[in-house]
């Protein structure tokens, strides 16, 4: 995490009283390396002291700063003009210390660069991830299950993405049982303390399951908990969209206010049913709502079919046809390997590696990665004077 980084800083100073000096300040900071003037490692901050040839030493900071080899540049001298001054802020130089050293001065500066790094990290590092919610169109449907080997399977497919699983359902949340976890925190702590919730509190209250998922359990009692608003989870899931690439969401079959936010605020809703004439009427009455309510639009919603065999009384066509849309995925009907994988706490790709269910899965994860659109946001920049 960002708190452990040590910045390396280059003096560049004439004399070895400033240099030890300065050096004492900065290592009463914390955070920061001092590295020798002859180190060859380029480092994040140069202190540099402007004597002799100023033009000279302004283009070589101006080379140093544009390559991107030191992230910052402190200027320091006795005595400089405001010509010189407005230069140096122009060619993106941020502080300018005096001599002789104040240690508070100095100190802020360090906490002014600190700060710069951390808001660029972060920048930088913002995500525009994917939101799919998974939703029963009926309860014991498979909701759970999906969401749960969905995330392991995008974690394992597409090793290079960060997913988190999330869960909607009060009270009756199953995902720690799903993969025998002991989660320290909820999301009745995010709702609890949402003013301080940014990413570094948000990775606290996550927990990390050995596939590589980070699980936000919903509260396992009703002891008072705030519940989620709707605000509450647009403030949370934007938060997640920037810090993961895949956002999956046990949405179970709740359709309170919150839940119709969460899925409004989905990419992709993955709208479960099993062929039984009960289910898909649901199914069929579910797509009408959110879709005429205009909670989502229709080209968002994916019908996906658990426990799918395919001979069935209704077969594909028909149960296309009395939901008036295309079944996007089947998942094979394989109820020793879900079960047992439940009862173990374990998810399919581990509990059955070989089977057509978990082949399944890491289809439906490689067709939703696919489509995944890889935009990046534009690295924001400053300039001049923070
Ligand atoms: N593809 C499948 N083949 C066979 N059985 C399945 C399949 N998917 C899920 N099941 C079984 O269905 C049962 C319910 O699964 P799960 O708990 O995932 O459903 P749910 O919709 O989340 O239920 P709830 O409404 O209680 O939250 C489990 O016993 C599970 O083993
Ligand atoms: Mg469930």
């Amino acid at each position: 995490m960002e708190m452990d980084k040590r910045y390396t800083i280059k003096l560049a100073l004439t004399s070895l009283n400033l240099t030890k000096k300065l050096s004492q300040i900065i290592n009463s900071s914390g955070g920061f390396e001092v590295i020798a003037a002859v180190d060859t490692r380029h480092p994040d901050l140069l202190v540099m002291e402007l004597s002799g040839d100023v033009g000279k030493i302004m283009k070589g900071i101006e080379s140093l700063l544009k390559s991107g080899k030191v992230s910052d540049v402190f200027l320091t001298a006795e005595s400089v003009n405001p010509t010189i001054l407005m230069q140096a802020m122009r060619i993106g130089v941020k502080e300018f210390i005096a001599q002789p050293f104040d240690d508070m001065e100095i100190l802020d500066a360090l906490k002014r660069f600190k700060e710069r790094q951390t808001v660029g990290a972060v920048q930088a590092g913002k995500k525009n991830g994917q939101i799919i919610s998974v939703f029963g169109s009926k309860g014991g449907v498979g909701t759970t299950t999906v969401a749960v080997n969905l995330a392991v399977s995008l974690a394992k497919c597409a090793g290079q993405y960060s997913i988190a699983l999330l869960d909607m359902n009060t009270l009756f949340g199953e995902i720690p049982l799903f993969l025998e976890m002991e989660p320290k925190f909820h999301w009745g702590e995010i709702t609890k303390h949402i003013d301080r919730l940014d990413d570094t509190f948000l990775s606290n209250i996550l927990t990390h399951h050995r596939s590589g998922v980070q699980v936000l359990p919903s509260p396992a009692y009703l002891n008072g908990h705030v519940r989620p608003t709707p605000e509450i989870m647009d403030k949370l899931l934007g938060l997640m969209k920037q810090m993961f690439d895949f956002v999956i969401i046990d949405s179970g079959q709740s359709t309170n206010d919150s839940s119709l936010k969460v899925l409004q605020i989905s990419d992709t809703l993955l709208l479960l049913s099993i062929l039984s004439l009960p289910c898909l009427t649901n199914t069929n009455k579910l797509l009408k709502s959110l879709t005429d309510l205009g909670y989502m639009s229709p080209d968002r919603i994916k019908v996906v079919l658990n426990r799918y065999i395919k001979k069935n009384e209704i077969s594909l066509k028909d149960a296309e046809a009395s939901i008036g849309t295309k079944i996007f995925f089947t998942i094979p009907n394989e109820y020793d390997a879900t079960m047992a994988a439940i009862n173990n706490g374990k998810p399919l790709l581990e509990l059955a590696p070989k089977s057509q269910i978990t082949k399944t899965f890491l289809d439906l994860a490689a067709s939703l990665s696919n489509s995944k659109a890889g935009e990046v946001k534009k690295k924001s920049m400053f300039f001049g004077l923070a």
